[in-house]
């Protein structure tokens, strides 16, 4: 099947202006059969296209809430790393794993995959994340960045930083960033990421060390009711932040925007997005220690580019970090497991 990227990009930039068709056929290098016979194939596809004889076309929308691949691609810039290929499967078990294999058959960095239904979409700790047709975005990013291995947990914070700058710009509420990795909003979880690494035990011909795949799962048009049961007083959607229904492929382009900047900045400096994470941490100002060591513990002031939650002790006032597993809030001389890193957990949403 042709490619409409050109043809939608042509269209889209063009906004309210009509664009002439014979000028377009001949900078797509079509006949003017072959323009029409395109139109014809986006208009069943649900875009609507004016065509006027005296003045030309006018894309007025696109096909309703559906992710169409070419025209994502459309509204991203030509050059872009993340979203440089981007393909839209009906269905699949997990979009990490179709990522995974891709990236082991050696496709670039930047590839994005989205799917309608995962049958095994997976959150941390190998929990179920329930996916259904229609209701959120479900993708995964290739990505092969240039910083050694151990910096690559930065990504978590990286995903979740886009995602909540996007949702914020959509919905005008404050979406915060839960250690390790979710978004919320107003305390209820909105979006998770998983980043997964697959690293190669040498450097092969072509000088790559393997590849991170960054799964991302945002809740977009869920009602209260659509959420498994379990996790309804915990979870939340775009839609439902918005007070209104939310156009998913204006939200993927968002967060694909987004994702582009700060990866291009986090690959220059991974520091540079530190500043913008901690301002967004829901912990912030909060007294935690690790549960696995009570010693390790303080006041929450932010991250660090590794995605560690960075603390101050309250005595000594050395600055800690804590990596990984779960952390305990206290307060009131009443402690409490920061909640979705309990292990009793049910759902992952
Ligand atoms: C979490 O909160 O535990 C992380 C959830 C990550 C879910 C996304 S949906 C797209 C990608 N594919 C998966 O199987 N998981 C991630």
């Amino acid at each position: 099947m042709p490619s409409d990227v050109a043809l939608l990009r042509t269209l889209r930039r063009a906004g309210d202006r009509a664009v002439c068709v014979a000028d377009l056929a001949r900078e797509l290098g079509l006949t003017p059969a072959a323009l029409n016979a395109r139109l014809r194939a986006l208009r069943i596809a649900g875009f609507e296209i004016d065509a006027c004889p005296e003045a030309g076309l006018r894309l007025l929308t696109g096909p309703r809430d559906r992710l169409v691949a070419d025209d994502l691609r459309a509204r991203l810039p030509e050059d872009c790393t993340v979203g440089r290929e981007i393909v839209v499967l009906a269905e699949t078990n997990s979009t990490n794993d179709a990522v995974a294999r891709a990236g082991a058959g050696g496709a670039a960095e930047g590839l994005v995959i989205f799917a309608e239904r995962q049958h095994a979409g997976r959150g941390r700790q190998g929990r179920h994340w329930s996916s259904e047709p229609g209701l959120g975005l479900w993708f995964s990013v290739l990505l092969r960045p240039r910083a050694p291995s151990e910096c690559w947990s930065g990504l978590a914070l990286l995903a979740a930083l886009a995602v909540a700058e996007a949702a914020a710009t959509v919905t005008g509420a404050n979406a915060q960033i839960k250690w390790p990795n979710d978004v919320l909003v107003r305390g209820r979880k909105i979006a998770g990421i998983l980043i997964e690494t697959h690293l190669a035990a040498t450097t092969t011909k072509v000088g790559r060390r393997g590849h991170a795949v960054m799964g991302i799962g945002i809740n977009v048009s869920h009602r209260v009711t659509d959420f498994p049961e379990e996790i309804r007083d915990r979870a939340t959607s775009v839609a439902q932040v918005a007070g209104a229904p939310v156009d998913r492929p204006a939200l993927a382009v968002a967060v694909l925007h987004r994702l582009e900047a700060l990866y291009e900045s986090w690959q220059r400096e991974p520091d540079s997005i530190v500043a913008a994470c901690d301002a967004r941490c829901s912990l912030h100002g909060r007294r935690v220690r690790s549960a696995a060591d009570p010693q390790l513990g303080g006041r929450v002031t932010g991250f660090d580019a590794r995605g560690r939650l960075r603390l101050r002790h309250c005595e000594t006032g050395e600055v800690l970090t804590i990596g990984s597993g779960e952390i305990v809030l206290m307060g009131n001389g009443d402690d409490t497991v920061a909640q979705n890193q309990t292990k009793t957990e049910t759902g992952s949403q």
